[in-house]
């Protein structure tokens, strides 16, 4: 037992994965409605995605970010382009968490504060910075306690206006549909006025799309929905499919001195290739239309349970609200249906978070199997 322990595991060992489906060490096939938490986007094991990464490490894996390297320039061009981020530059690396740390530190050098701004029930991460940002002091450490966070509740813009007046406040950190909290999201009035606000106090609004971008609400951005603009976007999960890789979208006003941020492993040759290829994907299948198709489909069958309390969430990001603990349930759909689903802050919460490939039938094998078990 040489491996830190640090997740309570199902005993299950997956070995291989096609689509939509995951099979285990004994050949038992699983239906993934949980992405491997929304990072598989483009379906396990695309074939194009596997011949590009294929290719890529046979040809160059991987060399230092002090050379050129066009794979990240096609990689900035094609995301920016494709994500409507139009002017903004992209700086890539590793994780969500390591997004957010540098999101963070580029708006506290920016504008000189050092407080943020972040919301109840949010997650952005276990790193420095992203961990004290997140609302869970249980997996706060002393040493990372040293940043200065005040936690609104999500919709209360008068607190906003408050706190952001004091001028103290680097940047406000929010997700615009939350993930691990529980699928809340608030009006499009509260978005707008966030970001007026930010303006208004030279604090730079950050969307934390490390969850819910990439196509997995309907909009490539869940901020696109309420017509805002961010002047950071974190970036990470869906963007390589598995392959790690994440970033920061960045608004042209800001800038940094060379060695601000930078990273060894960060948009390496084998990542770009993995997150051109799942670019390529989500475009040539328009899987965003998918999304907004399937998601419908889903939510209509939804009226069909009627011990559901509430649908939470949108797109392929959806939270369903029981009235009772979930765990049970998630137990006997993963060991007797063979169905994997997500957890949530929330005890009674199931998240949904399937490759953005996913089709109708695989919507009805999740009812059908819902339905023997509530019936
Ligand atoms: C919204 C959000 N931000 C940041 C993170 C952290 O990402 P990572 O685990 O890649 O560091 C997560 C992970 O679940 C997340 O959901």
């Amino acid at each position: 037992m040489s491996l830190f322990n640090v997740y309570p595991l199902f005993d299950i060992t997956p070995v291989k994965a096609k689509d939509l489906n995951v099979y285990d060490d004994k050949g038992v096939e699983y239906l993934d409605l949980y992405g491997g938490h929304a990072v598989i986007s483009i379906g396990h094991s695309h074939p194009k995605y596997v011949s590009a990464i294929s290719n890529q490490v046979s040809t160059l894996g991987f060399y230092s970010n002090a050379i050129q390297n066009p794979l990240q320039e096609a990689l900035a061009d094609k995301l920016v382009k494709f994500s409507g981020s139009k002017n903004y530059q992209l700086f890539l690396c590793n994780s969500g968490a390591e997004a957010n740390e540098n999101a963070l530190k580029l708006a506290s050098f920016h504008n000189g504060k050092r407080k943020v701004l972040a919301f109840k029930n949010s997650f952005h991460g276990r790193t420095s910075a992203a961990v004290v940002a997140t609302d869970d002091p249980k997996i706060v450490a002393p040493l990372n306690a040293q940043q200065v966070v005040d936690f609104v509740e999500l919709g209360n813009l008068k607190a906003v206006e408050a706190i952001l007046k004091q001028n103290e406040t680097c940047a406000v950190i929010i997700e615009c549909v939350q993930g691990v909290g529980g699928l809340d999201q608030s009006t499009t009035a509260f978005y707008q006025g966030l970001g007026k606000l930010c303006k208004e106090n030279n604090t730079i609004l950050i969307a934390d799309e490390v969850q819910s971008g990439y196509g997995r609400t309907g909009d490539f951005f869940a901020f696109q929905k309420h017509k805002i603009q961010p002047e950071i976007i974190s970036i990470a999960k869906g963007m390589g499919n598995g392959f790690p890789i994440g970033g920061i979208l960045i608004h042209p006003d800001i800038k940094a001195s060379y060695g601000l941020l930078g990273t060894t492993f960060g948009g390496n040759h084998l990542a770009c290739a993995a997150g051109l290829a799942v670019l390529d994907v989500i475009d040539e299948e328009n899987l965003m239309q998918n999304v907004r198709d399937i998601s419908d489909y889903f939510i209509e069958k939804t009226k069909a349970v009627p011990q559901l309390k509430a649908i939470k969430g949108r797109g392929l990001m959806l939270g369903l609200e029981f009235d009772f603990p979930v765990a049970e349930l998630r137990k006997k759909l993963i060991h007797d249906h063979k169905i994997f689903t997500g957890s949530a802050k929330n005890p009674n919460l199931i998240r949904i978070l399937p490759p953005l490939t996913i089709q109708k039938k695989h919507v009805d094998q999740f009812f059908e199997a819902l339905k023997k078990e509530l019936d």
